[in-house]
């Protein structure tokens, strides 16, 4: 039996994670699962109404009794300092010790994506995201707020621990799904304290994967290159707030915010899955979000939980509906956010399992 805490969140978080939980069920009903699903109500509705944003035992409850988690987004107009989920969200990404942020961006189809001429330009991108240090640990401070004199002080943090693994990590990911090149991403001419550690690390891990191409870019530059030849880079590592940036970039350039799903890991202890985009406010409440994000999130849900068969039918029923054109405004499509989520279901109720796994 696995256990998945479902975590909708706010705005278009609670519409794309109901359909990724309607793609969990029909893959519990194809595959005879033994999943439960755990539905939680963190978000900004009970943060206005109540005051707490996440207890100390829901941290332990979230931790320990749950085999993964899938979110949805947090961020709600009514909350402008944003403070549920910085707690929620980033507190969960730091007390799991989520240090992987893999987001992957794919291009389905050579129509979908943001740039023209890209047809016969396969398009896989790889980002691997520092998720547990950078300037997001909050260190720092505000002097004179408020006042002419102000000073703000947001520190950058890259300790060899945190920078080697994730580095690792990206390696280890590249020699598993036979990638041939990792880039790592940084600014070390203007930031050379950082630089010079993260490229210390990138040569001693890269080194011992001899057979993985290895090379470093600018971000600025990187950022530049993504839009004139993404098809040149396969695995990006990088820091959490370059990778939170480039990480939209990539989805951007493969079909949108919508379709892009990220997995935060602590690899062999804990896992958090979530669509790459934010909850939206200008579409939340339309029925109109793409729900393929968060659907692709809840296929590697399946992946972790051993159903593999699972995980492969959602990403071909997402391709499929893409070649349908079963999809929302976003891509062009009609459907709503709903629709999409039936439709995928839907098929995976009229796959033919061949694999019975217990979950
Ligand atoms: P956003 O990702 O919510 O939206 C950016 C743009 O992309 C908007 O125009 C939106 O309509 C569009 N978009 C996003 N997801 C879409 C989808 N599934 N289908 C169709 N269109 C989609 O980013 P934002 O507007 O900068 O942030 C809104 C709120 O979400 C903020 O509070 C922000 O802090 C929060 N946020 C949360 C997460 C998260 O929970 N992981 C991620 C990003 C932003
Ligand atoms: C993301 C989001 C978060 C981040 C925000 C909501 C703090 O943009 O998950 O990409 O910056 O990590
Ligand atoms: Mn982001």
């Amino acid at each position: 039996m696995a256990r998945i805490a479902i975590l909708p969140g706010d705005g278009i978080g609670l519409e794309v994670t109901r359909e990724a939980v309607r793609v969990l069920e029909a893959a519990t009903r194809v595959w005879g699962l033994d999943l439960e699903l755990v539905h939680w109500d963190l978000g900004a509705d009970r943060f206005l109404e109540t005051g707490v944003t996440v207890t100390d035992e829901e941290f332990d409850a979230l931790a320990n009794d749950h085999d993964a988690i899938l979110l949805g987004a947090l961020g709600d107009p009514r909350v402008p300092g944003n403070e549920h989920a910085r707690d929620i969200l980033l507190g969960l990404r730091f007390r799991l010790d989520l240090y992987v942020n893999w987001r992957p961006a794919e291009l389905l189809l050579p129509q979908l994506g943001a740039l023209r001429d890209v047809e016969g330009r396969a398009i896989r991108l790889d980002v691997f995201r520092e998720n547990t240090e950078g300037v997001y640990v909050n260190l720092g401070g505000r002097f004179k707020a408020g006042t002419p004199d102000e000073i703000a002080i947001q520190e950058d943090v890259n300790s060899w621990k945190g920078v080697e693994r994730i580095i690792r990590a990206a390696f280890e990911f590249a020699r598993d799904r036979g990638r041939g090149r990792v880039t790592m991403v940084d600014k070390a001419n203007a930031m050379p304290a950082a630089g010079a550690l993260w490229r210390r690390a990138f040569e001693a891990v890269g080194s011992e994967f001899g057979e993985i191409r290895r090379d470093t870019m600018y971000v600025d530059a990187m950022a530049m290159d993504l839009v004139r030849r993404p098809e040149e880079y396969e695995v990006l590592v990088t820091g959490n707030l370059f990778g939170d940036i480039l990480s939209d970039l990539a989805a951007e350039i493969t079909g949108g915010l919508g379709m892009a799903p990220s997995a935060n890991l602590h690899p062999g202890r804990h896992a958090l899955y979530e669509p790459v985009h934010g909850s939206a406010p200008d579409i939340a409440g339309k029925g109109i979000a793409n729900p393929m994000g968060a659907i692709a999130c809840a296929g590697l849900v399946l992946d972790q939980v051993g159903c593999r068969e699972g995980a492969e039918a959602v990403d071909a029923a997402i391709r499929t509906a893409l070649e349908r054109e079963v999809t929302t405004p976003d891509l062009g499509g009609v459907a709503t956010t709903e629709e999409v989520g039936a439709w995928i279901a839907a098929t995976l109720d009229d796959s033919q399992p061949t694999e019975s796994t217990d979950g």
